[in-house]
């Protein structure tokens, strides 16, 4: 029956291998949390010590959290008849360091190699990961500088730190972020780049029509799709911009975030970034209709009737459709509660976007304020893919393989 299918798990790093270098700073601790995330989300996770590593936190914490033995010495790894550096390098689908010490940061744009982490970063013949993670006189040296430089010179990725309080007690530039940061760093460097410059507009949420200033007429859209569609744009390369109604969700600053209110608010800023954009998507739930007139005062309390006069708002799509500018590439959003593909086609024909998402926003499990979706791709041609039960960020990934191969040339 539609509706029962299981609720499917999101695990983007399923059959994933991903080494873990922890060296000796003091946010060693949060790499012992931040294993556990990964996991999570399917990795399989080994995990490779510096000395100063195991000066902070015990080696045995991550060898019950990945269920693995750790590594901590070039000379004596415990690894039978192999050479550890070249053999937990080789086998990695990511190599991460987190926290890079400076230290760490300094022997590896050097290409030292006196230690295991050392020797298995020279051994990696991939880009590695680097989350660097000191105090701020440390990080703002120019020789850190420098050193962050070449590695980047040399392909890798180093992440760059947060600003605030650190845990030497400080204020600056240095703080490892937060793990909201350092997944979007892991999923995007493991992604296709198929979004690359491209600048994506994405608009999302519901929005709020005021009756009173404490009133409002409104829907139950989450913006988890949204959201879900710009976080996997911008791990793909794509310049994101996400304009939101109220939502409360925490977004990462992979993505641009421009918060609006009103229907108009969102028509307004969506139409005035509408022209440097390569690719919108109104995946927003914006108000059909809004009150006439938004009262100054609280509307009182009385025993009779009352009856609020709505009018339409602006159908920003249609709009978009008129302003569109060639190759720019439009995608749309349908709610239905019944018969979706008849009405989405009815919605196509009125609107001929390059692609409908269209959802049955009744089905347990899909449409608003869930972590899951099910919906239907449809084109211009009036093709369509059926997608089963899935989690948003996974509908977001279809959703952008399909325009990928469709519609941008690589
Ligand atoms: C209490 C304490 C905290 C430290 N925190 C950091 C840190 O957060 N980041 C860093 O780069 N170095 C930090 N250091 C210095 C490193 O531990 C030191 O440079 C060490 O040689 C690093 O070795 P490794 O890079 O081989 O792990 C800290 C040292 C101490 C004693």
């Amino acid at each position: 029956m539609e509706g029962c299918e299981p609720r499917p798990l999101y695990r983007p790093l399923a059959d994933r291998e991903i080494l873990l270098g922890v060296s000796g700073g003091i946010a060693a601790y949060k790499a012992a949390d931040y294993l556990r995330k990964a996991r999570a989300l399917g990795a399989a996770v080994q995990v490779m010590m510096t000395r100063g590593a195991t000066r902070f936190v015990s080696p045995m914490t991550f060898e019950a959290l990945s269920g693995r033995p750790v590594y901590c010495d070039i000379f004596d790894s415990g690894l039978e008849g192999a050479m550890p550096h070249i053999e937990l390098s080789r086998k990695a689908d990511l190599f991460m360091v987190l926290p890079a010490t400076a230290n760490v940061l300094a022997k590896a744009a050097a290409g030292m190699a006196d230690d295991l982490l050392l020797a298995s970063l020279l051994c990696h013949t991939r880009p590695v990961l680097f989350f660097p993670s000191m105090n701020p006189s440390m990080f703002t040296n120019p020789a850190t500088s420098a050193n962050i430089l070449k590695l980047r010179e040399l392909g890798h990725e180093v992440v760059e730190p947060e600003a605030g309080e650190t845990a030497c007690g400080e204020s600056g530039k240095g703080r490892l972020p937060d793990w909201p940061l350092v997944r979007e760093a892991v999923l995007g460097h493991l992604s296709l780049k198929n979004l690359k410059g491209l600048k994506i507009l994405v608009a999302s949420g519901p929005t709020r029509e005021p009756i009173d200033p404490v009133r409002f007429v409104s829907n139950r859209s989450s913006g988890k799709m949204g959201r879900a569609l710009a976080l996997v744009a911008a791990r793909r390369g794509g310049e994101v911009t996400l304009v939101t109604g109220p939502v409360s969700m925490d977004i990462p600053p992979t993505i641009d975030v421009i918060d609006v209110e009103t229907a108009k608010e969102m028509a307004g800023t969506v139409k005035e970034l509408a022209g440097s954009a390569d690719i919108i998507v109104m995946a927003a739930a914006v108000s059909d209709y809004m009150p006439e007139q938004a009262l100054s005062q609280k509307l009182k309390k009385t025993s009779g009737k009352i009856a609020l006069q709505l009018v339409p708002t602006e159908d920003i799509l249609a709009s978009l459709l008129k302003e569109r500018r060639p190759g720019q590439i439009i995608i749309g959003f349908c709610a239905e509660t019944e018969n979706l593909y008849e009405n989405s086609l009815k919605k196509l024909k009125k609107k001929p976007v390059d692609l409908l998402v269209a959802n049955n926003v009744a089905m347990p499990g899909a449409g608003f304020d869930v972590e899951t979706n099910k919906v239907m791709l449809i084109n211009k041609d009036q093709e369509r893919v059926d997608l089963p039960m899935l989690h948003k960020e996974e509908v977001a990934e279809r959703i952008w393989d399909y325009v990928a191969s469709r519609f941008i040339d690589t």
